[in-house]
């Protein structure tokens, strides 16, 4: 009887070794169950061994059960440990057959697309490009445009002051400046350029926006040739039908002054402000005004792409909704 019992023990320590050098050989998950199969299964060889128990006497019977639950709780938890072994390394294992993760192509900011468009008309017609800062002194923003300190046109324009000198510029006309003291007459350049206002948040207006500044100086510069060009550049942005129309109107640096209207859906809707160069503003950078003139304008980019796309509020340019930006691909 006790023999049959050692007999068992032997068995047993058998399996465990075979089972031990099978474990070592296990490379997969499905070889791993697999080998729980072949020894905890239905008909797996533990599952064999514990129903040989009733063919051994009687009183072998409790120790040869305890010491086949022994066996059997060992294989399990080694099952777990290389089940949790192989699910650790298949993590950790890049799979280089796995597609990649897509890239979304960027796109330009509707902003950027509009700018270039008009600047390349722009050129066409044989303008450079200038840019000037955006943190800028009083004296190019106001003073050398015409506007003393304490002139009424100080209120068309609510300032971001960073010192009593020094602020956000309001528009890019100081780029008419900066560029007139640096560079000898004839001129003739478009400046892109974000400007800012104590203005707040709502519908058609934004405290920065972006403004393209012209200045055309020569030796002989007419209303006629500003009207011409600003018709031309206004028909090839809004269509070769576009109706136009001039009105009066003040600036502190042109003179005279008028404010573009185009005709768009029945509505005539201000676009853009310009005028003729004031002498002042020659006299300001050291040119003769009587010996050149010239003519400026200056235009709200987001207002022409508000009125060409028909987009209602100014602030969607700036929430940065992918809804939005993606409707107003080219
Ligand atoms: N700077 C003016 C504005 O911001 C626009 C303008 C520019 C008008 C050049 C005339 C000439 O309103």
């Amino acid at each position: 009887m006790s023999l049959d019992l050692q007999a068992l023990r032997d068995r047993v320590q058998a399996l465990q070794q075979e089972i031990q050098e099978s474990l070592q050989q296990v490379k997969t998950l499905d070889d791993l169950e697999a080998l729980r199969i072949r020894y905890l299964g239905r008909k797996g060889e533990v599952t064999a061994l514990l129903k040989s128990i009733g063919r051994l006497p009687q009183e072998a019977r409790p120790a040869a059960g305890a010491e086949i639950n022994r066996l059997k709780q060992w294989i399990q938890q080694e099952i777990q440990a290389a089940r949790e072994r192989l699910e650790r390394e298949a993590q950790e294992r890049i799979d280089l057959t796995l597609p990649g993760r897509p890239v979304e192509p960027g796109r330009l900011h509707p902003i950027t697309r509009v700018f270039t468009e008009i600047i390349e008309i722009f050129k066409g017609l044989g303008f450079e490009v200038e840019e000037g800062p955006d943190v800028e002194w009083d004296y190019y923003n106001f003073e050398a445009l015409n506007i003393p300190p304490h002139h009424p046109a100080r209120e068309m324009q609510s300032t971001f002051f960073i010192t009593d000198k020094m602020l956000l510029r309001t528009h890019t006309s100081p780029i008419q400046i900066r560029v007139m003291e640096r560079k000898k007459p004839p001129l003739r350049f478009v400046a892109p350029g974000r400007v800012y206002r104590v203005d707040p948040f709502d519908p058609s207006h934004a405290p920065a926006f972006h403004q393209l500044e012209g200045l055309y100086v020569d030796r002989r510069v007419t209303f006629a040739e500003l009207k011409g060009t600003l018709e031309l550049f206004l028909r090839e942005f809004f269509g070769p039908d576009t109706e136009i129309k001039f009105l009066p109107s003040y600036f502190p640096f042109t003179e005279p002054s008028a404010e573009v209207a185009i005709r768009w859906k029945g509505e005539w809707l201000e676009v853009l402000g310009c005028g003729m160069v004031n002498p002042n503003v020659f006299r300001a950078v050291g040119i003769d005004p009587e010996a050149w003139k010239g003519y400026a304008f200056g235009l709200g980019v987001e207002r022409l792409a508000m009125v060409r796309y028909g987009i209602p509020d100014i602030r969607w340019f700036s929430e940065n909704d992918l809804r939005f930006l993606r409707g107003y691909e080219p």
